[in-house]
């Protein structure tokens, strides 16, 4: 199992280039199951996850081409042989449960492994269940599979119970072939979503309102073959802005979207990085020491869950006392437990943890629980007194696309270590 080993207390100096983002990428490459043509997808990150799709799409028919220097993927839906996403790939990537709305849409439909439990909180999939339901499909769960049938979908009202990602990127996927229009209230806003629409439409589906919290989709009879470019990675580029907010240092990072992190970027800001910023690059330099920042998780266009732990991280070693609190996921502090190993002072209550900075933290052995914990985790190592070994990188490489030559290319001194697995 690899590991990281982080000498922590240099400051990071240098351009990262930003890779394309986990969060489209997988939706996206999901679509390619609605089209009977290629899907050609360029800025594909290379991620673990990525290639966990690839091979849950493969294994129902669609063939695809991969290029990973070139971060480049063509999908060929034209010949699906198989309905079912089963249990071996979907408890591995939550995110499996995307297929579900293209294939019942398309085929008529759908047998896809229920995902079971989570590291940060319980994560049904029922608001995707009732959406289906709404738009006709029949739906079974039995021997632990989503069982969803319909001879057409027929466009409908959907109004989700809570803001849902993937729910409403499943669901705005089924209605592009449904029967009618379909709107999509209390929908996300997040920029993904905006992203899976844009590939969407140009694969020949009629969605507006992607980015507000209702979404009209007026149903075709069929998509068509297509280009798209996947988004830049907002998480990624937050999570390096956080590594050098901890660590000091001056970093400029490149083809990013700073429009995609307005909550980040305010609370980076407080806590005194001086950020300037382009078209497709920002800048972010640090003297000294980090102020302490009190941030509250939110659906999009608030502080995004996913930047949570990152941000706990500069709150570690940061001037003050900070409050965090979790509002998207009950169970998202597992980080906590492993940041005090490396001396942090974090009490935690329900989901709230308060944070009192310290000047410094000190190395130690530390687990990666999931993969933005993991991040956090590598941010607290870069500060620390000493070696830092992050255990169980396997959550990062899920999703994050070669951090540690990214950070070791900046000055950090980082490198993996390859273990025969002790387990
Ligand atoms: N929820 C339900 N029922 C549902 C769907 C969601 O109760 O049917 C609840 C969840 O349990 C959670 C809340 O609604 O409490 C929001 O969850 P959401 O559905 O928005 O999360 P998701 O779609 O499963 C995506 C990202 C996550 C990110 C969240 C929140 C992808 C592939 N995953 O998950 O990303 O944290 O939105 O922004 O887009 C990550 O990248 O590390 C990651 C976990």
């Amino acid at each position: 199992m690899d590991k990281l080993l982080i000498h922590g207390g240099r400051r990071l100096q240098g351009d990262v280039r930003i890779s394309g983002a986990k969060n489209a990428a997988l939706p996206i490459l999901c679509a390619g199951l609605l089209v009977p043509g290629t899907l050609e997808l360029s800025n594909v990150p290379q991620l673990q996850d990525v290639g966990t799709t690839l091979k849950l799409l493969e294994r129902m028919g669609v063939k695809s081409t991969r290029d990973v220097a070139a971060g480049t993927v063509t999908l060929d839906g034209s010949s699906v042989t198989s309905t079912e996403a089963a249990y071996d790939l979907v408890k591995t990537m939550r995110a499996s449960i995307l297929v579900l709305g293209p294939l019942v849409a398309r085929f008529g439909e759908a047998r896809v492994s229920l995902p079971g439990g989570c590291a940060i909180g319980q994560r049904p999939v029922d608001q995707h269940i009732k959406g289906l339901q709404a738009l006709g499909a029949r739906i079974d769960i039995e021997h632990g599979y989503v069982i969803a049938r319909a001879s057409r979908l027929r466009g409908t009202k959907i109004v989700t119970d809570m803001v849902t990602v993937t729910g409403t990127e499943n669901l705005m996927m089924a209605a592009t072939l449904a029967e009618g229009e379909t709107v999509i209230e209390n929908a996300a806003r997040e920029p993904e979503v905006v992203d899976l629409a844009n590939a969407l439409i140009a694969l020949g589906a009629r969605i507006r309102g992607a980015g507000t919290d209702r979404i009209v989709i007026e149903g075709v009879d069929a998509l068509h073959g297509g280009a798209h470019r996947v988004m830049s990675d907002r998480i990624e580029t937050g999570t390096f802005l956080c590594a050098v907010a901890a660590a000091g240092g001056d970093l400029r990072l490149t083809h990013c979207e700073p429009d995609t992190l307005d909550a980040t970027l305010d609370k980076l800001r407080e806590a005194g990085l001086r950020i300037e910023c382009g078209p497709d690059w920002i800048r972010g330099t640090m003297d000294g020491r980090p102020k302490s920042v009190n941030v509250r998780t939110a659906p999009y266009p608030g502080f995004a869950t996913d930047m949570q732990a990152q941000m706990m991280a500069v709150n570690c070693v940061a001037d003050g006392t900070g409050v965090i609190t979790e509002t998207i996921f009950e169970n998202r502090f597992m980080h906590v437990q492993e940041m005090r190993r490396l001396g942090a002072e974090i009490d935690t209550e329900g989901t709230t943890a308060v944070v009192r900075g310290k000047r410094g933290l000190s190395g130690a052995i530390v687990m990666a629980t999931d993969l933005r914990a993991s991040a956090g985790l590598v941010i607290a190592g870069l500060v620390a007194d000493g070696d830092t070994l992050v255990d169980r990188v396997y959550h990062l490489d899920r999703g994050y696309d070669r951090m540690e030559r990214k950070l070791a290319a900046v000055g950090a001194s980082i490198e993996r270590v390859r273990t025969v697995d002790d387990a």
